[in-house]
């Protein structure tokens, strides 16, 4: 079994947002947590270089498109290092390889016949890099851009999207899960079965782009281009080594924004050019403020790396997962970043973890003996963790996965007021009770660390260290009675250090 999972590749017309933080966050979370399940994991993440977008911003900087791309890519090489997610491959559009088999995707197509010349006139927002009729539009504008569309003549290379239709709604058919959360299969579906328009597939105004190989006058579409990334990378990220196994497991993350691209442009191109499509595809909500868009020109955009300076990654990548219904749109403000910092990683886990090593330290000098008992509650907790966990997982519910480990955080907690260790520390007849309770705040402890550890890696080990256990993050360790008897247990300084209030 192989979990394939890809990131949408950004523009690079600016520097990283929150949002796009959002969505690599996302995708990291579940890949650790399938890595722990044993499977073969692939991630890739990168970016999409061949927009006029790029071009444009390139030309206000008197830079030619692949200079500016040159000099922007770094900083978003960095949004996955600073995330602490463990990519396997970032694309770049303008890669030789991924230029290679774009022509070779597209040829594929035009041999099909799905491919043929027409003139084409309509409006086209720069921002969404596509056309738009004109009921898309309020006030001639774009909704999601805030921008005026230029009325673009072009003749082009279109595909014959329309052919598609029914093929595309028998995939959605077989395959209910295709889509996911299944009301974006429904948008999807409704969306094809209101009749679908050819698409230009080519753009003849423009140089900045890969040569279509039977007219090099013309270059890709930048979405024709693009979207092929997800198949490209598996040709050539890996010199000398065969990738394209991973196609069956394909699982591509993304935003609402881009739902037609991905669930019904991307599956046609694939049938015509002979591919098959992807395993599945899950689509995100967005990050609102105030039920507004974010947005650098509003102005009320939320820099990533400010939180992570501030805060840390780890509490960056739990926000991201708890504040909001994976699937859904939510409100974000930085307020409600910090008061979740405070009551749950620093007080609900922080303090969970400072109060038992403590107690070790003092009770027993640091030493832990193995003395696993019937469990209780916190067994319950745990294995409702091992099974319903993955479950959630396996349908991208990385909130409500969250939800159950933290069930479990919360037994905890709850352990330790209703067995009063400081009580059963002053009775010498009680010693073999606080060593019970002591070894279940442990263990309890570790199961959360190793659930957790696709959330919060760096806690996570940070947990496991200061418990003296070993830093393996099987899946199989969730599970009741696994700590090992240990000595050197310290009272550890805070997980997550106390910060003032934004201001
Ligand atoms: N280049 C295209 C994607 C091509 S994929 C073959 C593109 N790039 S983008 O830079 O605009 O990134 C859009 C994606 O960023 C969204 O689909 C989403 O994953 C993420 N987000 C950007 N803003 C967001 C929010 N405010 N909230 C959540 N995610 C958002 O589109």
């Amino acid at each position: 079994m192989s979990f394939y999972l890809t990131t949408p590749i950004y523009y690079v017309n600016s520097t990283p947002s929150i949002g796009n933080a959002y969505t690599t966050v996302a995708a990291d979370i579940l890949v650790r947590h399938h890595r722990q399940r044993g499977e073969e994991t692939f991630f890739l993440t990168g970016v999409d270089e061949h927009a006029d977008k790029v071009a444009r911003v390139a030309a206000e900087r008197g830079l030619s498109p692949k200079e500016y791309t040159d000099s922007i890519v770094g900083a978003w090489q960095e949004l996955p290092r600073r995330l602490n997610a463990t990519i396997d491959f970032f694309i770049r559009t303008s890669d030789e390889g991924h230029k290679t088999f774009v022509q070779d995707f597209l040829q594929r197509i035009y041999d099909n016949g799905d491919v043929y010349q027409d003139t084409y006139a309509g409006f086209y927002c720069f921002g969404c890099e596509a056309f738009k009729s004109e009921d898309e539009l309020i006030d001639g504008k774009c909704p999601d851009h805030g921008i005026a569309p230029e009325w673009i003549e072009e003749k082009n290379w279109f595909f014959r999207l329309s052919a598609y239709q029914d093929r595309l709604l028998q995939l959605y058919a077989d395959q209910p899960d295709f889509v996911l959360p299944s009301f974006r299969a429904n948008e999807a579906t409704s969306f094809i079965a209101g009749g679908l328009r050819d698409f230009s597939i080519s753009r003849a105004g423009q140089t900045w782009g890969i040569p279509i190989p039977w007219d090099p006058g013309q270059v890709a579409y930048v979405w024709a281009d693009a979207l092929v990334n997800y198949r490209s990378a598996l040709e050539y990220a890996r010199p000398g080594q065969e990738l394209t196994h991973l196609w069956g497991g394909a699982r591509h993350l993304l935003g609402k924004d881009i739902l037609r691209f991905h669930c019904v442009y991307w599956p046609a191109l694939l049938l015509a050019a002979g591919y098959e499509v992807p395993r599945q595809l899950f689509v995100h909500g967005f990050l609102v403020i105030d039920n507004q868009k974010i947005s650098k020109s509003l102005g009320n955009a939320i820099d990533p790396y400010e939180l992570i300076d501030r805060y840390s990654t780890d509490a960056l990548r739990f926000w991201f997962a708890r504040a909001v219904s994976f699937g859904q749109d939510g409100n974000v403000s930085r307020e409600s970043f910090h008061e979740r910092y405070e009551r749950e990683l620093a007080n609900d886990l922080g303090n969970l973890l400072s109060r038992t090593t403590a107690m070790i330290a003092r009770y027993r000098d640091g030493e832990l003996t193995a003395t696993a008992g019937a469990g209780g509650d916190l067994a319950i907790a745990i294995a409702r963790v091992r099974d319903e966990v993955p479950a959630a997982f396996d349908v991208f519910d990385i909130t409500v996965a969250l939800e159950t480990i933290w069930e479990l955080v919360r037994a905890l907690n709850r352990h330790v007021e209703q067995s009063q260790p400081w009580q059963l520390a002053k009775d010498e007849a009680r010693a073999g009770e606080l060593d019970q309770v002591l070894y279940d705040l442990a263990d309890g402890l570790r199961a959360a660390a190793i659930a957790l550890s696709a959330y919060i890696p760096e806690t996570a080990r940070q947990i496991l260290e200061a418990l003296r256990q070993p830093v393996d993050l099987d899946w199989d360790g969730v599970a009741y009675g696994r700590t090992g008897a240990t000595t050197g247990i310290e009272a550890t300084p805070p997980l997550f250090p106390r910060i003032d209030a934004p201001a």
